[in-house]
């Protein structure tokens, strides 16, 4: 990771393109106070919209804390066990590519600090024109955006870890 400077400038350049080109949003978990202990998250989550495409991203000190998909079981429990991912970069993004509620706990100790967040995220909405063409037309738009952004992760990653096509 000697070289990650430029990396990251490409990394934020394709996340630029990304979100100009979906529209997509980057959640930050808790804003400006980030993945912390203490904070109550359902309030922050209660306040935002997520829709398929968006991005949720965790800042937080690396090595202190971390980031764990987990099922239901595991928020109401802070446990990890059949954890769907996990995260430990200190500035994950984690795309949220179903329309489902998913749950984030921090996997060593945090969540039972209050380092829980659990979001529903809602299908794309259809975009107005086809609702007046006709309301029972399933639009190409979110298949267009999907294929945008997997198109995108594959650069970014290729970019990113250099070893080719994901
Ligand atoms: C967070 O806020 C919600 C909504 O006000 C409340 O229901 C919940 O009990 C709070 N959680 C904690 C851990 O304080
Ligand atoms: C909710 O969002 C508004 C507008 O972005 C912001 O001013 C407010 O502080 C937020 N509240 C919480 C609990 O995050
Ligand atoms: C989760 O915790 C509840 C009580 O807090 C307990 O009844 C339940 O058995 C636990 N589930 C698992 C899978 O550990
Ligand atoms: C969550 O995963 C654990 C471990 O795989 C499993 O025992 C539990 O039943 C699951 N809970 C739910 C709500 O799916
Ligand atoms: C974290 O995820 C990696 C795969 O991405 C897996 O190999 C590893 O076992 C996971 N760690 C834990 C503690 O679940």
């Amino acid at each position: 990771m000697s070289s990650s400077a430029p990396r990251l400038i490409l990394l934020l350049l394709a996340a630029f393109i990304l979100f100009a080109a979906v529209g997509a949003t980057d959640h930050i978990v808790g804003a400006n106070r980030g993945w912390n202990p203490g904070i109550n998250y359902t309030l922050w989550a209660n306040n935002h919209t997520f829709y398929v495409g968006d991005l949720i991203s965790f800042r937080y000190q690396k090595m202190q804390y971390n980031v764990f998909e987990v099922n239901q079981t595991g928020y109401d429990n802070c446990t990890t066990e059949g954890a769907v991912g996990n995260w430990t970069s200190g500035k994950d993004f984690i795309l949220l590519d179903k329309a489902k509620r998913y749950y984030f706990i921090c996997g060593n100790g945090g969540c039972f600090n209050g380092m829980k967040v659990s979001v529903v995220v809602h299908p794309l909405p259809s975009p107005p024109s086809a609702a007046v063409a006709t309301t029972h037309t399933k639009s190409a738009a979110p298949v267009v955006a999907t294929t945008v952004v997997k198109a995108v992760v594959a650069v970014v990653s290729s970019i990113w870890f250099g070893s080719g096509w994901i």
